[in-house]
């Protein structure tokens, strides 16, 4: 694939706009205005400038990849896409209205991606053009770093959409895993689950926000406690993951931890606020309870 485009220029979105420039693949990014894809143009070159000094790649490569990157207005310059990928909000009306007008762009060949982390793909593929060519890729943050993809086919999306989409996958130097359609698909099934359980636990006075990741940190090995990434996932993004699983199976064991949805009404959504279940306003992040 050598060139892709990019709808949603967010923490997702940027990663995998980054991901693949520096894989050398020429990437279209978008947002709902210009603006927002230049800033995340602007934080991209950040991110690799850090990575020059930190001697981890060699400033011509930053170079070579922020030149890869191109911020547009709107979907027209995606036609000669052979991939786009959407990483927009989480909220399927909002996913399936871009679907529709990526769709007024995108060739007879190329694929149209979501990066959905649970909407049911067969669902959103009823949106698309063509069925056949819609296919969840899913990725995980910060994408230049973690080494999984997770490709999820819908029951319209053909062989070959899947077979084309996994190579690019592996193109970009990730390992796969493949999902059946189900909420949550693999790891955002065995993942929000936990996370909502530490909202629990820490609703009913079990144990502290520090306590609660010191647990999971030293007790499981878990790079980061499960209230940390929920901060770090975004907390409304997670209470969306746990209703959608919730609802999906009506099972009441996923039903959203109250805490959880109070700190999405109080707009405390993690680090993007500057504060979920630690504050980020200092130093180093603060737990709140
Ligand atoms: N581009 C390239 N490299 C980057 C980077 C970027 N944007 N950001 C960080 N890195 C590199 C750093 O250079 C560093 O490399 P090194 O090990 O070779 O020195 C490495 O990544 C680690 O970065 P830091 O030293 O800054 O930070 P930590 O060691 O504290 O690790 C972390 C940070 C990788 C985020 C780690 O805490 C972690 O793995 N946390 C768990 C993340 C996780 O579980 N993500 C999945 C969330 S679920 C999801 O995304 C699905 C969705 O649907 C909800």
């Amino acid at each position: 694939m050598k060139q892709i485009g990019v709808i949603g220029a967010g923490q997702m979105g940027s990663g995998i706009a980054q991901t693949a420039a520096q894989q050398g693949v020429t990437v279209m990014l978008a947002d709902i205005e210009l603006a927002l894809a230049e800033k995340a143009k602007a934080k991209i070159e950040k991110t690799l400038a850090r990575l020059v000094e930190r001697e981890k790649i060699a400033a011509a490569d930053a170079e070579a990849a922020l030149a890869k990157i191109t911020p547009v207005a709107d979907y027209a310059p995606m036609a000669e896409a052979g991939l786009i990928v959407e990483a927009a909000t989480e909220r399927e009306d909002i996913k399936r209205k871009i679907f529709e007008n990526a769709g007024k762009v995108l060739g007879s060949e190329a694929i149209l991606a979501s990066n959905t982390s649970s909407i049911p793909i067969t669902r959103m593929a009823t949106a698309a053009p063509d069925p056949a060519r819609f296919i969840g890729l899913h990725f995980f943050n910060p994408v230049p770093v973690m080494q999984l993809i997770e490709v999820i086919p819908g029951l319209a999306t053909s062989e070959d959409t899947v077979a084309r989409t996994r190579a690019f996958a592996e193109s970009l130097g990730k390992e796969v895993v493949m999902s059946e359609d189900e909420p949550g698909f693999v790891v955002n099934r065995i993942l929000l689950p936990m996370i909502n359980e530490a909202v629990f636990v820490l609703g009913q006075g079990t144990a502290n926000v520090a306590d609660i990741d010191q647990g999971a940190r030293l007790g499981l090995n878990h790079p980061m406690g499960p209230l940390q990434l929920a901060d770090f996932i975004g907390l409304d993004t997670c209470l969306e993951i746990v209703k959608v699983i919730f609802a999906a199976t009506g099972d009441s064991k996923y039903r959203p931890a109250p805490l959880l949805a109070k700190y999405v009404d109080a707009g405390w959504l993690g680090r993007k606020t500057g504060r979920g279940f630690y504050d980020y306003s200092g130093e180093e992040p603060v737990p709140t309870r």
